[in-house]
């Protein structure tokens, strides 16, 4: 019972803050308190609230499309906060339990110095790179994150086609709100599809056939995650994925529980596509992955969505990159906000970077422009680092600019 009063609670909330999101940003801003205190009180009292009206059970997302002028990626969080209903916002922004990982992710990220060389003589920075295969524009690609239909009314489409306007890979998630080829037709922009995999292997089977025949052009295993991301906030406020915006693809957002290198093995045999494994945290499970021919590794605490307590990927990664050895590409991602980031990432042997919540934020306040946008500044970021640090192409960045101290 309970449980449906705050699953109430929460799409009240969602039809509150989706009325705001149509309005500037200030106005908004105002309501937006409003529907804070709304959802506190409720969720303060839940046994004598209200039903709400059955037109709340309706998620209503923002829709505006535009370009956004961002002074750092730091700054989307705040501005999507004001424009989305709070369940939502916690869902997407929040990282589980304490959220030590979620913390460590920046604070371990920021303390790393970086040391310039100057006088080199270098031509402009080029930042375009090629991973697996693929031309990218940057070596920063979108992390795969479900339910996108949260942020903005194009869902992934709008996802798919701002990062495909950067120039850069978008990779979709199982948990997405928009079918598998809606989204490989939303960009010409190069496409990996992730998986998590069902109890029985026919869905996933078909997921990964699906995926292949659309254009994606490898699969990403997800292998640290089986639920939707839980934390104090989203339990707080009763968050559940809105009916209207179902999971078209995997028709549940709770995963096989049990996972093992048989299930590795299963989706190797199924596509044809190479297999990249996300969620690698140690340098022996690398180790063994390359071994069992996985095409590529991303290191990845989910953002620090999964086990709180996890250390920061960028403290995991040189150990990881040793036990990899240049044999295939190495992907990070989780807090990844600024160039200065990337470049770290890069300097510590990362091949390139993946990007989670900046994005959802830039869809939630621009559409696909906003994701755009957001590409575009990070991008100015890395090219100014790249300048003043003394590179021109991103595979000169090494542990040389690295301030050992
Ligand atoms: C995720 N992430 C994720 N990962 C994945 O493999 N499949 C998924 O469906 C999701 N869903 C998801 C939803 C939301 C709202 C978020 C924020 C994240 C994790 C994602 O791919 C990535 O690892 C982190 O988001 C990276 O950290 P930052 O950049 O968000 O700090």
């Amino acid at each position: 019972m309970s449980h449906v009063l705050s699953r109430r609670e929460f799409l009240a909330a969602a039809a509150t803050g989706a009325a705001a999101s149509a309005l500037p940003i200030s106005v908004a801003s105002a309501q937006a308190s409003n529907t804070e205190s709304t959802a506190g009180s409720i969720a303060g009292n839940a046994s004598t609230s209200a039903p709400a009206p059955a037109a709340a059970d309706i998620y209503v997302a923002p829709t505006g499309e535009r370009e956004l002028v961002i002074g750092s990626l730091d700054d989307l969080e705040a501005q999507a906060r004001k424009i989305l209903p709070p369940g939502a916002f916690a869902y997407i922004a929040s990282g589980a339990d304490n959220q030590v990982t979620i913390r460590s992710n920046r604070e371990e990220l920021d303390r790393i110095r970086l040391l310039p060389r100057y006088l080199v003589g270098k031509p402009a920075p080029d930042l375009s790179t090629t991973l697996l295969g693929e031309k990218l524009s940057m070596p920063i690609i979108t992390a795969p994150m479900g339910a996108q239909g949260l942020a903005h009314e194009s869902a992934e489409i709008g996802a798919a086609r701002g990062t495909g306007e950067a120039g850069t890979l978008y990779t979709m998630s199982t948990a997405a709100n928009r079918t598998i080829e809606e989204v490989a037709a939303a960009t010409r922009g190069p496409k990996w599809f992730q998986i998590y995999l069902h109890d029985d292997r026919g869905p996933s089977r078909e997921l990964l056939q699906r995926a292949e025949a659309a254009g994606f052009t490898a699969i990403v295993f997800t292998i640290d995650a089986f639920a939707p991301g839980a934390s104090d906030d989203t339990v707080r406020l009763g968050f559940s994925f809105p009916p209207n915006l179902p999971l078209v693809n995997s028709k549940t957002p709770f995963f096989k529980r049990s996972l093992g290198w048989d299930d590795v093995e299963f989706i190797q045999r199924t596509t044809r596509l190479p297999v990249i494994l996300k969620g690698v945290v140690s340098p022996e499970l690398a180790r063994e992955a390359v071994k069992r021919g996985v095409a590529a590794i991303q290191v990845s605490n989910h953002g620090g969505r999964g086990l709180d307590g996890i250390p920061a990927t960028i403290t995991l990664l040189p150990g990881i990159v040793e036990a990899v050895d240049g044999r295939v590409p190495v992907i990070m991602d989780s807090g990844i906000r600024r160039g200065t980031d990337v470049f770290k990432a890069l300097a510590l042997g990362a091949d390139a970077v993946a990007l989670g919540r900046p994005v959802l934020y830039g869809l939630a306040l621009g559409g696909s422009r906003g994701v755009k946008s957001v590409y575009d500044r990070i991008a100015a970021e890395l090219q100014r680092a790249m300048l003043i640090a003394g590179v021109s192409t991103i595979d000169e960045i090494n542990s040389d600019y690295i301030y050992e101290g």
